[in-house]
């Protein structure tokens, strides 16, 4: 069609070009090129559109309907992967796409040009590999009538272009031939540990925690477990989620170290154990799916991501966050997911700043936090007790201390440690020396 007309403009553009043809020479480059504009001719032709032109490393593809054209990158993508399954790393097929819609100009030859279009080609330049970035009048052009998982870049101010352009990721593209079948989340390994063989005592704290888990269906509640080392902090929460899973809760957690050489160390067990039992979550974490991805090695094994985010530190932190929020929304079920989070006196700062973040979904999210911390143990300025303050001010916080045991619950202790009944006498100094503490 010679003249103007609305359309919808799509680029791509091989990631490192020059780069690899210095690297393998131009023969592997120029082979690359022609694989390209293959897997694009594949696309674009089952898809529905027209290819104005190949550039060498990319290509101009027009289309009428902007469904039709992110479908196209879709499969591009797709025929990408395919390819580079075999394909050693230096020579692998690198794509970035970008998409825009709007009116352009069309010339005898086919051509086209005008202002979208090269809107369309810095919209591409900002993408990564393996990523299709869009524009705000793509995304509204689809609306309701597509399911692409849309993610939120924020507005983009383009080279050459006076107005900010508001931006979005497309989704994850899973390319796997039949998805991953979804198993159950597992019980966590330190909770199984946890789980004395009987608990002694300990009724009011467990009932604290069933009435937080009730009301965590409201939004978010957290169950902070105190006390001392010993103390039984671990045995109890242990056996209390031991009790909520046979009741069907989903229960999830991490332990905090004191030597963590990782950021969010918690919260990559988390992510670990949830998405080894449902891989496809990892297309609903967001613009950092990618870097959650890249802590859980070999996890998630059978998509294309968002290339890791490389904001500034605090948007990072925040979309990380983010990321594990919608890691943790509702089980099918919907009772509210647990989240244990084990010795949090020892919690890096990321990891209190995902809480501090789950806690800001006050309403939304079906969710209990548990933690355990030793309130002896926290050193000075730790977040920590500033974080529950504030949670404490909004009525979402349950502080949950564990004393020391009585002396007839030592004598319990004892006796199902010893399978009998222990003279008074020795309970006495048992209790006397240990203080309560069934550690000792
Ligand atoms: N109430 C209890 N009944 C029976 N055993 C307990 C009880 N509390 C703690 N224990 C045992 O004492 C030891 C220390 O408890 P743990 O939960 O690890 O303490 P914490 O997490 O507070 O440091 C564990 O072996 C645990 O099984
Ligand atoms: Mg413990």
């Amino acid at each position: 069609m010679v003249g103007r007309g609305v359309a919808t403009i799509l680029f791509t553009d091989q990631v490192g070009s020059t780069r690899l043809r210095e690297l393998i020479g131009d023969d592997g480059a120029d082979k690359i090129g022609r694989e390209h504009d293959r897997i694009v001719a594949d696309a674009v032709t089952s898809a529905g559109g027209r290819i104005v032109k190949n550039l060498g490393d990319g290509a101009l593809v027009v289309f009428d309907s902007s469904v039709d054209a992110i479908t196209a990158a879709q499969r591009i993508l797709e025929g990408v992967n395919v390819y580079n399954r075999d394909i050693s790393e230096a020579h692998r097929l690198k794509l970035r796409i970008g998409i825009n819609a709007g009116e352009l100009v069309t010339g005898e030859d086919g051509d086209v040009s005008g202002l979208p279009v090269a809107v369309a080609s810095r919209v591409c330049e900002i993408a990564g590999a393996s990523q299709i970035i869009v524009t705000g009048v793509v995304r509204s052009l689809v609306g309701r009538r597509a399911k692409f998982g849309f993610q939120p870049l924020g507005p983009y101010q383009l080279k050459g272009v006076v107005e900010p352009v508001e931006l979005w990721a497309v989704g994850a593209v899973v390319v796997a031939e039949t998805q991953p079948a979804e198993t159950v989340i597992p019980f966590p390994e330190f909770l199984r540990r946890g789980v004395p063989r009987l608990l002694v005592g300990r009724e009011k704290q467990a009932a604290a925690i069933e009435a937080a888990y009730g009301a965590a269906t409201d939004g978010v509640r957290f169950a902070v477990v105190i006390g001392e080392p010993g103390i039984g902090k671990t045995a109890l929460v242990s056996t209390w989620c031991r009790e909520a899973v046979e009741r069907g809760a989903t229960i999830v957690g991490g332990r905090c170290t004191p030597d963590a050489a990782l950021p969010y160390q918690p919260f990559i067990e988390i992510a670990r154990a949830v998405l080894g039992a449902r891989p496809g979550l990892i297309a609903d974490l967001g613009p950092a799916s990618g870097n959650i991805a890249q802590l859980v090695p070999g996890v998630v094994t059978q998509v294309t991501l968002p290339p890791p985010v490389q904001a500034d530190p605090d948007t990072t932190r925040y979309l990380m966050a983010e990321a594990f929020a919608r890691l943790l929304r509702a089980d099918a079920a919907g009772l509210p997911v647990v989240v244990v989070l084990d010795d949090l006196h020892w919690a890096d700062e990321h990891s209190l700043g995902v809480v501090a973040h789950l806690a800001r979904y006050a309403d939304d999210l079906a969710l209990l936090l548990i933690g355990t911390y030793r309130d002896t143990d926290l050193v000075r300025n730790h977040p920590l007790p500033q974080l529950l303050t504030d949670l404490r001010r909004e009525r979402r916080l349950v502080r949950i201390p564990v004393p020391r045991l009585t002396e007839s619950e030592v004598g319990e202790l004892i006796a199902a440690r010893f399978g009998a009944e222990a003279p008074e006498a020795v309970v006495d100094s048992i209790s006397e020396e240990t203080q309560g503490n069934p550690f000792f």
